[in-house]
């Protein structure tokens, strides 16, 4: 297993350089038809990479954090409210969020399929999904998943059209958009 418990120092410093530039632009215009004081979730957040992204984008928003490793998440802003949970039991109320955001944690799930369950149940009606994760039919994609197996990981890498038809029949309406060996999806209820 990957002990992120520890990396937590690692990630807050380097874990910005695997994001593309137009990733994060496309977040941004995903974002963008929020109302102010809407409730954003990062699920596997680590040390917040993600609604650091998205706080940049629109700073209005209400920013909520979950993940197992409490090493990662001691070091995310203090605009983010943490919680130490897992994607597969959200200590949430039904239709809690607006949109949640994966950031490189979907295949680090023990059970994606209950977390995509929880994610639904946590989201409001209309409510949003934004993923970014490795592209496993693309030769880096299987690298990273190779090494990741490797490594004692669950490793549940998808390429771009199982998830969308995985999320599809969780009720999105689901938007793929490649770049290169990564991928975003951008998915609504
Ligand atoms: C590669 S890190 C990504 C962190 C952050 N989203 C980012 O973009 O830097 C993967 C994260 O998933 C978390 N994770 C592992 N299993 C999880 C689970 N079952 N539920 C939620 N998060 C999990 C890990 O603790 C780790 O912080």
């Amino acid at each position: 297993m990957i002990p992120f418990n520890y990396l937590g120092f690692f990630f807050k410093h380097f874990g910005t350089l695997i994001y593309q530039k137009k990733v994060l632009e496309e977040l941004c215009i995903f974002l963008k038809p929020l109302p102010s004081q809407a409730s954003v979730l990062d699920i596997g957040a680590g040390t917040g990479i993600m609604s650091e992204f998205a706080h940049k984008c629109n700073s209005e928003l209400k920013y909520v954090a979950v993940d197992p490793a409490d090493g990662m998440l001691k070091y995310a802003p203090a605009y983010v409210q943490t919680y130490i949970a897992t994607a597969e039991e959200l200590p949430f109320e039904d239709n809690s969020f607006d949109m949640i955001l994966m950031g490189e944690s979907l295949h680090h799930f023990s059970n994606p399929e209950l977390a995509m369950k929880e994610a639904v149940r946590v989201l409001k009606k209309n409510g949003k999904l934004f993923i970014y994760d490795f592209d496993v039919s693309t030769f880096r994609g299987k690298a990273v998943c190779w090494m990741e197996k490797t490594l004692g990981e669950p490793a549940n890498f998808y390429a771009p059209y199982e998830l969308k038809k995985i999320l599809e029949r969780h009720g999105f309406t689901v938007e793929i958009k490649h770049y290169q060996w990564r991928y975003t999806v951008e998915a609504c209820l």
